[in-house]
């Protein structure tokens, strides 16, 4: 039996419904992603879990325990807020004891915890200081230690990146992930982002509209998206989406029976821009981004569909070229008309 399991949970605000049905087992020790656009359920579903939000149906159980209306103090998780929510007023090292203060505990084990804690975050140099005299990424580890000392079972992150500037982002997404393999607690972690998702997750959860769209470890999502909305949610710049139709014949050499109303998905490294009659399409260029390592080529079919075409070496293509794409045969996915795979890119090493 999993860790957490998640059985066909139902969250209602008035008649809208939030979350529709889901269901999810995750491991002791695993790092889960819940990812998603904005509005699909992240939070919900994580308050949820936490016990912030009562559950409207179906199960949650922890370590084989029903837990689906037990209170949030005790249910052995702790959540980290995207705003880090400390007391102003207390010390770095208050603020981190505070919860084990107001639960009873030894003065001396509260000391050595908190020290701890510190230790790992790098924040012993601090403890006597308040959050105002912190930086932001200072104060985010404040509010990580305040969940470290109390050793829950789950640990719950709420987009806890989302107030830092780009830098400290990158910083503090590897100090977390670091965290997870020295304490091996299990982890769900909330985000929009899915350069976090992919960077941080053991697997990803990609939720949408308040149920789940597809379940897998990172790599798997991006080589086997099993629908349209996955397909383009991970990935950057995202997969090129093109209706069937665009590829005239060349597309019956693809997929047979041909999906009416489909589409041919293909990421931008695996289109290139080739001598005009070495490729499938004509397109126009619309404009071109020279990142040094690599170049990235916007282009527009005779139809209106923009194609975006990554390379490793600079490109020469200016803005109104007629260029001809080549798309990778082994590198393409078809999707049917309702947007669900129909066949994976064949390159991908199984
Ligand atoms: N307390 C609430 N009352 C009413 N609607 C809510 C409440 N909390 C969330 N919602 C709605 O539920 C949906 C999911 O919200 P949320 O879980 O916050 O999304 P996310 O975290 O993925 O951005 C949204 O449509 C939101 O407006
Ligand atoms: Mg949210």
């Amino acid at each position: 039996m999993s860790f957490l399991q998640l059985k066909n949970i139902e969250k209602f605000f008035g008649d809208h419904r939030a979350i529709k049905g889901v269901d999810l087992s995750i491991e002791k020790g695993e790092f889960i992603v819940f990812v998603g656009p904005s509005g699909c359920g992240k939070s919900t579903l994580l308050r949820l879990i936490a016990g912030l939000e009562t559950i409207d149906g179906g199960n949650l159980l922890l370590d084989g325990k029903d837990i689906t209306h037990a209170p949030s103090s005790k249910r052995d998780l702790a959540m980290v807020f995207q705003s880090y929510a400390l007391y102003p007023h207390m010390t770095v090292a208050e603020n981190m004891s505070f919860a084990l203060k107001l639960a009873g505990e030894d003065k001396k084990v509260i000391k050595e915890k908190v020290e701890h804690a510190a230790e790992i975050l790098n924040l012993t140099r601090y403890l006597e200081r308040t959050p105002k005299a912190l930086s932001g990424g200072q104060r985010q580890r404040v509010a990580i230690g305040r969940a470290i000392v109390r050793a829950p079972k789950v640990f719950l992150f709420d987009e806890p990146l989302s107030n830092l500037d780009a830098a400290l982002r990158v910083q503090t997404r590897v100090e977390i992930a670091k965290l997870h393999r020295e304490l091996g607690a299990t982890t769900i972690y909330v985000t929009h982002d899915q350069v976090e998702a992919m960077t941080m997750a053991d697997r990803v959860v990609v939720l949408r509209d308040g149920a789940i769209e597809q379940v897998g470890r990172p790599l798997e999502l991006y080589d086997r998206p099993q629908n349209r909305f996955v397909a383009q949610f991970i990935g950057m710049p995202q997969m090129n989406m093109l209706p069937i139709g665009e590829f005239g014949s060349y597309a019956e050499s693809l997929v047979r029976p041909l999906p009416v109303g489909g589409h041919i998905g293909v990421r931008p490294e695996h289109v290139t821009i080739t001598n005009a009659g070495e490729g499938q399409l004509l397109a126009t260029v619309d404009f071109v981004e020279s990142l040094g390592a690599e170049s990235l080529v916007y282009a527009t079919t005779p139809h209106g569909v923009q194609v975006v075409s990554k390379q490793s070496v600079r490109s020469s293509v200016r803005a109104g070229d007629t260029v001809s794409l080549k798309f990778e045969q082994d590198w393409l996915h078809v999707f049917d008309a309702d947007g669900q795979v129909v066949s994976n890119a064949k390159g991908v090493a199984k």
